[in-house]
């Protein structure tokens, strides 16, 4: 059948910043037909990495055809997300001459679209833009809700704003192209949404994620879809995370100290993180009685299946102690009134933000974890 492909809309309600995420196989070929009726003249600034451009450019072009397209591609990787990659990327857009009712076009993962939604959000005090993201990270969480931003030499995501897109493009098909590491890491933030707010969710992950892994395309379109549904619900909620939002953080405290004891290396990918992270607040919440004790190792049994790293034993090299590891949780942003915020759940699809966790469960939660390690 040629013609019109089926995808399927999440709408993120924000009143006049509302917009569409679509979702579904084949987007990057309907790009020009999604973007033309933003455009205010056919001319638009494309942002990419030398990876993602090798890749899936030359389709997105052919998809513009009939638009001035200027692209810009930055090398790939976490560096380019620096005040130098920030500096090259809108002193870019200025000689390209996009004004303020251009539009610019972030293609790629969680990096570029940090990157170029941030440049978007200050040239000329804000300038549109449209996410196709490329890995299931992008498509599932950095891509939706608006937070754009760069890394500081003090830390990560440090320097940003709230900026939202005006279109996500979620196209599925581009996934195929991801190395298995990589999709698997994607996959902990698909399982995050279950284990925060939707125990349906995670029970269908536990028989279908597998598909989700192997690349069954209506499998996939499912899992973006419920999580981009689950995100955007979310962001509606508390777009500057007042609240709500930082329920999406569930297994980030641990996770963002593990990513910093591993010097955010191929060591240990941010998912990989999130994954870890998530146990261990299923393992502190258990701990602590707030939820039954056979919980964690259902999320462990859950992680093993998909082939992700579920413990501290999966992390090769040395780690910190559990103080150590501590203390890095401590410099984590979200601490206010020198109190932790940890995001613990009553059982899966229930998780709660407390200030209240007894550091000294945590620490032994994280000593138990750590005595585990070969
Ligand atoms: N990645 C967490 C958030 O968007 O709030």
């Amino acid at each position: 059948m040629s013609g019109i492909r089926k995808f399927e809309t999440v709408r993120v309600e924000l009143g006049r910043r509302s917009y569409d995420i679509h979702i579904g196989a084949d987007l990057l070929d309907r790009t020009g037909e999604f973007v033309a009726p933003l455009l205010s003249r056919p001319r638009l600034a494309v942002i990419t990495d030398e990876n993602v451009a090798a890749l899936h450019l030359p389709r997105l072009e052919a998809a513009l055809s009939g638009i001035e397209v200027s692209t810009l591609t930055l090398p790939a990787g976490e560096a380019t997300k620096s005040w130098a990659g920030l500096e090259r990327t809108v002193e870019w857009l200025i000689e390209s001459r996009i004004g303020r009712d251009d539009l610019v076009l972030a293609l790629g993962g969680g990096v570029i679209g940090d990157l170029a939604g941030f440049a978007a959000a200050i040239l000329r005090r804000g300038v549109r833009f449209v996410q196709i993201p490329t890995s299931l990270l992008a498509q599932v969480d950095s891509s939706v809700g608006g937070k754009t931003g760069i890394n500081s030499p003090l830390g990560k995501n440090l320097v940003g704003a709230f900026h939202q897109p005006v279109l996500v493009l979620a196209d599925v098909g581009l996934l195929d192209s991801l190395s298995p590491r990589e999709l698997r890491a994607g996959y902990a933030e698909v399982a995050k949404y279950g284990l925060l707010g939707d125990a349906e969710f995670f029970s269908w992950l536990e028989s279908s994620g597998p598909d989700v892994i192997e690349g069954d395309p209506a499998a996939r379109a499912r899992a973006v879809r419920r999580s981009c549904e689950m995100k955007a619900e979310i962001v509606a909620r508390d777009e500057t995370e007042e609240g709500d939002r930082a329920l999406l953080n569930l297994g980030h405290t641990f996770g963002h100290a593990l990513e910093a004891a591993t010097g955010y290396s191929e060591r240990l990918l941010h998912g990989e993180a999130v994954a870890i992270g998530c146990v261990l607040a299923f393992e502190t919440s258990a701990a602590l009685g707030l939820c039954e004790a056979d919980v964690p190792a259902r999320v462990i049994a859950h992680f093993d299946r998909i082939g992700l790293k579920a413990r501290l034993a999966d992390i090769p090299g040395t780690l910190p102690d559990a103080d150590g590891l501590l203390s890095l949780m401590a410099q984590d942003k979200k601490v206010r009134d020198g109190r932790m915020a940890f995001v613990l759940a009553r059982g899966i699809g229930e998780a709660f933000l407390s200030r209240e966790a007894d550091l000294g469960v945590v620490r032994s939660v994280l000593a138990r974890a750590l005595a585990s390690r070969p």
